[in-house]
Order: C-alpha cells, then sequence, then structure tokens
C-alpha cells in the first residue's frame, strides 16, 4: 500500500499547484485590467483572471475582456437597491468564479463592510494620486489644481474609508507646466499599470 506522503507528491504531480485566483473590478476603460492580464500572459505574473466584474454596461473594459477572453459579468448599480445590495450580489459572484484576491482597477463605487470583510486583506485598489493626497474623485484634477509639482500613484488594501487603506507601494509622476488632466493621467496610467502588477505579485507571495 503506498504511504500518505507519497500519494500526496504523486497528486501534486498530477495536479501542478494552480496560480492564485484574481477578480478584478473595473468601471471605465480597464487599462489597468489589461495590463494584469497582459503580465499573467508574459510570464511576470504568477495567476489568472477568473473574471472582470463591471457596473457600466458601456464600459470599454467588457470589450478589453471579450479580446482577451476572460469572463465579464455586468452588474448594473442602477439595478440595485442600495450599496450592500450591489456588493451582496457582487461577493455571490465572486464566489461563484473562486475568486481569491480582488482588485479594484477604476472602481468607481464606494465598497461597503460587506464585500471588505468577504476578503479580508484580499482587496487592493489602484489611485491616481501620492495618498493621503487628492483622495476621492478627480484626483490628477485636484493635484493639478493644488499646485503641486509631483503627484503619482499609490496601491492600497481596501478598508471601508475611501482611498484610506494601508499602502502597498506608490510611484511618483513629475508635473510638467503645460500638463493637462489627460496629458499628466496618461503619464500616471504608465505607473499605475507597473505598480498594480508589482503589488499583486508581491501579495501573492505570502
Ligand atoms: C485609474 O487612473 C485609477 O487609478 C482610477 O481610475 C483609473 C482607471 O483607469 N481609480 P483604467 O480603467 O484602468 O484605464
Amino acid at each position: 500500500m503506498l504511504s500518505k506522503t507519497v500519494i500526496t507528491a504523486m497528486d501534486q504531480m498530477d495536479h501542478p499547484k494552480t496560480p492564485p485566483k484574481l477578480g478584478v473590478l473595473a468601471s471605465g476603460s480597464g487599462s489597468n485590467f489589461e495590463a494584469i492580464a497582459a503580465a499573467i500572459a508574459q510570464g511576470r505574473l504568477q495567476a489568472q483572471i477568473q473574471l472582470l466584474i463591471t457596473n457600466t454596461p458601456t464600459a470599454k473594459a467588457l470589450e478589453r475582456a471579450q479580446r482577451l477572453q476572460i469572463p465579464a459579468v455586468v452588474l448594473n448599480h442602477r439595478n440595485f437597491p442600495s450599496r450592500e445590495a450591489l456588493d451582496q450580489r457582487i461577493v455571490g459572484v465572486l464566489r461563484q468564479y473562486q475568486v481569491e484576491w480582488v482588485i479594484m482597477a477604476g472602481w468607481m463605487r464606494i465598497v461597503t463592510p460587506i464585500l471588505i470583510d468577504a476578503f479580508p486583506h484580499r482587496i487592493l485598489n489602484i489611485h491616481p494620486s501620492l495618498l493621503p493626497s487628492f483622495p476621492g474623485l478627480r484626483a490628477v484634477e485636484q493635484a493639478l489644481d493644488y499646485g503641486v509639482k509631483i503627484t503619482g500613484c499609490t496601491v492600497h488594501f481596501v478598508i471601508p474609508e475611501v482611498d484610506r487603506g494601508p499602502i502597498l507601494m506608490q510611484a511618483a509622476v513629475a508635473i510638467l507646466p503645460d500638463d493637462t488632466p489627460e496629458s499628466l493621467h496618461a503619464r500616471i496610467q504608465k505607473e499605475e499599470h507597473r505598480i498594480l502588477v508589482e503589488s499583486i505579485a508581491i501579495c501573492l507571495q505570502h
């Protein structure tokens, strides 16, 4: 009779460790979503994206999901009576797809403890400023309006307070004299794509 250890070892040979399963939440363009998918495809990130969830039926992220052949689910927040009801459904879908880590990549909804408590310490968010400066909406415009000379982006763990969770990684971006919100955001996004992937990689190692 084979010993338990041998059986376990054989089992692992037959079924190599499956990469951690990610669920991505995105409301808009989805360039961060695609950056994660590209890093996985290029072998820079050992993970798999189980699905994309968007709250916006017209989100460009949906086109990207289709092209990348990643399942996508639309949960339009307008069809839910409360933030909690939306989050309850999101949790249900994430569990259905066996998601282990949740990546908020341009998710423009405030999340509630219903989602946060379902994935303790396993939800990351990317924000286009050097937090704690310029939290909330229009962070790029806020930085330009204030006149700071350096801004950037932040990846942090999600807690109930918006844009306030423990910081994992930041990147600085210099503001140029003739910057517009668009030109500045484009440079910030390059850094976002880099630090979001690096942050996920760090989390998955632990
Ligand atoms: C990013 O700038 C992110 O920081 C902010 O929303 C934007 C989403 O961009 N929260 P994309 O949809 O990933 O292109």
